[in-house]
């Protein structure tokens, strides 16, 4: 079983990049067939034996949390039909999960989302998953393959890479790192960087949206100042953990979709549509 019962969803950014779309839907709602991002994010939590689901959203969110709590009239109007398969999956997850919300009041970056959920999380290690980041596995789960790295370096935080191409490094948290001894793909991070061009990227390893942090990393972010942009980077608070050893890199096996990006939305419905015999 697993030691790590709560995973976060940082879900209070405005999701700009699809508007109009999201004016009045959260990102996270817009479904990869049909099915909403946020659902595969539970339930990939939920495969590496996770039971609360602890959300960071704003007062425009409301649609998520409607989406994990029962719906009476619809259920009325499918029950003993075939289509009450549709819903099970959904019913399945709120009736094994607890779901806990708190409200980021200002926009103030990833960090400071995760720092919001203090309160929600306590003194324990929990993981962080980025719904928009779809990560697809015929095996284990992201999430469940960095669970078994943690129960190996239980003080150490464990971050999520992938390689990408250089010209993309600016887009993502970039790490360096060595090899841990008999591994080919975890790091022990040594330096990390947020968003470098790729002149000053130390490596094309980005890191991706799911991590387990240790609770330490709260006094951390309370101390990280903000970037330029005023916005509290969880890279920069990694980055203090890094300096005493303690974040490991995991190049995790599967294949991740950027459903942040218009792009990569549509290659996750595309890819979902074929492995489903539908195209
Ligand atoms: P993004 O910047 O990718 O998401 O943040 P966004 O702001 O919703 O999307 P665009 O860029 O405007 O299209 C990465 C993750 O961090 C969360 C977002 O909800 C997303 O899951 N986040 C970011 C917060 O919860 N709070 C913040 O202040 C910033």
């Amino acid at each position: 079983m697993s030691i790590i019962k709560k995973c976060l969803f940082p879900v209070a950014g405005y999701g700009t990049r699809f508007l109009p779309a999201t004016k009045a839907i959260p990102k996270e709602m817009l479904p990869i067939l049909t099915k909403p991002l946020i659902q595969y994010g539970v339930e990939e939590a939920m495969s590496a034996g996770m039971t609360t689901m602890a959300m960071v959203t704003n007062k425009h969110k409301q649609a998520i949390k409607n989406h994990f709590e029962a719906h009476s009239d619809i259920e009325a109007s499918i029950k003993d039909t075939p289509k009450q398969n549709l819903l099970n999956e959904v019913n399945y997850a709120s009736q094994q999960c607890d779901f806990i919300y708190i409200e980021q009041q200002q926009m103030l970056g990833l960090g400071h989302a995760i720092y919001t959920a203090r309160p929600l999380i306590g003194n324990e290690p929990f993981a962080v998953i980025l719904p928009d980041d779809l990560c697809m596995n015929d095996n284990d789960s992201v999430l469940l393959q960095m669970t078994k790295i943690y129960q190996q370096h239980p003080d150490c935080c464990v971050v999520a890479i992938e390689e990408v191409p250089m010209n993309q490094v600016d887009k993502y948290g970039v790490i360096d790192g060595e090899l841990l001894k008999g591994t080919n793909n975890a790091y022990r991070v040594n330096t990390m960087v947020e968003k470098p061009s790729p002149a000053e990227a130390p490596t094309n390893l980005a890191i991706i949206g799911r991590y387990i942090l240790t609770p330490e990393i709260f006094d951390v972010l309370e101390n990280t100042t903000a970037d330029k942009n005023g916005e509290i980077q969880i890279t920069d608070a990694l980055m203090t953990l890094a300096k005493h050893g303690k974040v490991i890199a995991y190049e995790f096996q599967g294949t991740r979709y950027d459903c942040g990006s218009v792009k990569g939305f549509v290659e996750a419905n595309n890819a979902f549509a074929k492995k489903q015999g539908l195209i």
